[in-house]
């Protein structure tokens, strides 16, 4: 191709593209117009500052499991804790010996086991992105009244 050819082929590239996303947005548009929140067409006027704790919650010897294998909740704020390949934030104070210093919970035996089952002294691959697991709970109210009940209460 020569350069204008080129330049050419790519004007058209790119208005067609244009379009696309005219049209896109168009789309977007229409079906927004259909769509309901739960509150039933109110628009929120106003969003509330999130509450300034230092803790996400205070309860006491954690909160309970609703079944046994489950991973137990986070009962402390985590915005802060960063996971990357080089660094995970929680396992400075819930692998040994950090964990003493700051008298968190050592994370179980369970999580330095790779998936071949040989046990390493390090976490596992497979239990290094905490969060896929773990999530944090507050000690908040119900917002609606519910019949659940866990594990053992169903037995
Ligand atoms: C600054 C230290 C610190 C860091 C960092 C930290 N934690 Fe904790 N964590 C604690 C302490 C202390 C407790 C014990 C409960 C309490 O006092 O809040 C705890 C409790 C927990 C528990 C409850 C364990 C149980 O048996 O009930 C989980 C799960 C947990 N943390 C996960 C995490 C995850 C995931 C991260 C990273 C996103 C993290 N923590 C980062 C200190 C820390
Ligand atoms: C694949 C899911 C999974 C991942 C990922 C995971 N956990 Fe867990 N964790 C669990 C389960 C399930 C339990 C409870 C059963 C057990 O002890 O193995 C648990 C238990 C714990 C406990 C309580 C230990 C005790 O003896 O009471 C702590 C603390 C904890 N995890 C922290 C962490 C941290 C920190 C990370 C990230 C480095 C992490 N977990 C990653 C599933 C997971």
């Amino acid at each position: 191709m020569t350069g204008s050819a080129k330049r050419n082929a790519s004007i058209v590239a790119l208005s067609l593209w244009a379009g696309l996303l005219v049209a896109g947005a168009g789309y977007a548009q229409d079906r927004g117009m259909t769509l309901q929140g739960l509150g039933g067409g109110e628009v929120l006027s106003q969003i509330n500052a999130a509450p300034d704790v230092e803790r996400q919650s205070f309860s006491d010897g954690g909160f309970g499991r609703a079944y046994r294998q489950q991973p137990p909740l986070i009962p402390h704020k985590v915005d802060g804790y960063q996971i990357t390949p080089t660094n995970n934030a929680c396992m400075n104070c819930h692998d040994w010996p950090g964990n003493t210093k700051v008298k968190a919970p050592k994370v179980s035996e369970t999580h330095y086991v790779d998936r071949q089952g040989v046990r390493l002294d390090k976490i596992a691959g497979t239990r290094y992105f905490c969060r896929q697991c773990h999530v944090p709970q507050a000690d908040a109210k119900p917002l609606v009244g519910n019949t659940f009940e866990n594990a053992a209460e169903v037995k």
